[in-house]
């Protein structure tokens, strides 16, 4: 084999070092079957012995024959992938399948783990409440390392929730709300501390938008998360182009994930190019760092051992697999996540909402009759074309995005099952299944513009001033 020398081996990525250890490992067996000389087995045994140490000095993890490290896989995205032509990273979600993405799928692909009964039933043992219909009905549908939080929180450690939002525009859709409306359940029923990060500084990078406008977006949508419910004792909720310039713990974080990825790295796992801005590039370490509880020194009373929960959708996936890669290399621990299916368009679930067109949103400034027109004219029906032949054949709830939408917002069990039967045999007409829809959603939308009427500058000020919470550290 080609001489690699010990010192080579830091070059190498995790899944590079991977090869090279089941390499080495077979030639040992192999010198070994041979009954070659006593020296050259003991010297490919040694270099054996330092590839694993290299590996789980990159990797923070003992080598496992036949499990390659995940987090640094690139996702075989690209078109004409063997696997289907579901495409999902950051930015873009599509399909040519009208149930959605193929979520199993992306699940091997990702390498993360699916939330499974066990999982849910633990969840429910553990804080004594009800799971989330979330959790209930797979939109949190995949995980990575949940089962170590609930170690965690059962040993009475401390843990802490973090997610985010690119405020792309002033107005937010219903969709928006799913990763606040969880993580709010999430932190009633952990009673931990949230960190909410508002990326302006990715949105002025990647859109068409001033550093102005970037940061009034953040300001208008932190309202809007806000008005979710959240307590300002228990929560800090940030805009990076604001936060970065207060706090040297945030920014020597960030500082610490440049050094460890390399570009490489961050084009096989986000696609860049040679022409994208250098901005983007370092982005992914911005995102990064909130994971660490040390970026928040106010909260943590400089503890850099807090471990992190981040909720968010599985498009935001590639950055965390990153950041778990890189934890263990700069003394921290990885963040544990848990994935939530993306809010699907109004015209299919061939792509998600998003609030670039209005015509595939229903936005929380939305009045109730905008809510009325928008569902019936866009939103993609599963029903059959005529009265006649849904009564005989029904519908089909898995492509109906009306019945979509009611999976999400919808909380009564019972009723969501009675619509499913009743759409599904014909004896519910589309007509009637969206004014069910209507019905749902223009008091969801009226009771967020009435609570966001009440949030001042003022709590969101207090909001955004790094301060201690009600946690002691
Ligand atoms: N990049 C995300 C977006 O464009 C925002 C974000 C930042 C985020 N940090 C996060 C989302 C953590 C979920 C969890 O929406």
């Amino acid at each position: 084999m080609a001489n690699v020398q010990i010192g080579d081996f830091c070059s190498l990525n995790p899944l590079e070092l991977f090869q090279q250890v089941t390499a080495q490992g077979e030639k040992v067996r192999s010198l070994k079957a041979e009954k070659a000389a006593k020296d050259e087995i003991d010297a490919a045994v040694q270099l054996l012995l330092s590839l694993k140490l290299s590996y789980k000095t990159a990797t923070g993890e003992d080598y496992k024959a036949g499990s390659p490290p995940t987090e640094f896989a690139p996702i075989s995205n690209g078109p004409g992938d063997a696997e289907g032509d579901d495409f999902v990273d950051p930015w873009t979600v599509q399909t040519s399948n009208a149930k959605g993405v193929d979520y199993d799928k992306l699940i091997d692909r990702f390498g993360s783990s699916k939330i499974d009964k066990d999982l849910i039933n633990r969840i429910e043992r553990i804080t004594g409440h009800k799971p989330h219909h979330f959790l209930r009905r797979g939109i949190f549908f995949s995980h990575r390392d949940m089962n170590q939080i609930l170690d965690t929180y059962e040993n009475k450690k401390p843990f802490y929730l973090y997610t985010g939002r690119g405020p792309s525009s002033e107005a937010m859709h219903v969709g928006h709300l799913i990763p606040f409306i969880f993580t709010k359940w999430l932190q009633d029923v952990f009673n931990v501390p949230l960190v909410v990060q508002l990326t302006d500084d990715e949105k002025y990078l990647w859109k068409d938008l001033t550093i102005e406008k970037a940061y009034q977006y953040a300001i208008e949508n932190i309202k809007d998360i806000i008005a979710c419910g959240f307590d300002v004792n228990k929560t800090f909720i940030f805009s990076d182009l604001h936060y970065l310039g207060l706090s040297p713990g945030f920014y020597k974080n960030i500082v610490k994930v440049q050094k460890h990825v390399t570009f490489n790295q961050v084009k096989g796992i986000f696609g860049f190019t040679d022409s994208d801005c250098i901005g983007k590039i370092s982005f992914p370490a911005i995102q990064a760092a909130p994971s660490f509880s040390s970026s928040f020194p106010h909260i943590f009373n400089n503890r850099e051992d807090i471990q992190c929960l981040i909720p968010c959708a599985i498009d935001q996936d590639p950055y965390f697999r990153m950041t778990r890669d890189v934890a263990p290399r700069i003394g921290y621990p990885k963040p544990a996540l848990l994935h939530s299916v993306f809010f699907p368009a109004l015209q299919g679930a061939q792509t998600k909402m998003s609030a670039s067109d209005p015509n595939s949103s229903i936005f929380l400034t939305d009045t109730p009759k905008q809510i009325k027109t928008k569902i019936n004219k866009h939103a993609f029906s599963g029903g059959k074309d005529t009265i006649e032949e849904h009564r005989k054949y029904g519908g089909n709830c898995e492509v109906d995005v009306s019945y979509m939408y009611l999976s999400f917002f919808l909380e009564d069990d019972d009723k969501l099952e009675q619509i499913k039967q009743a759409y599904t045999s014909g004896a519910l007409l589309t007509g009637e299944l969206k004014k069910m829809l209507i019905e749902t959603l223009q008091p969801l939308v009226a009771t967020h513009q009435q609570r966001r009427k009440q949030i001042t500058d003022e709590m969101v000020k207090e909001f955004m001033t790094p301060r201690k919470l009600a946690f002691d550290f």
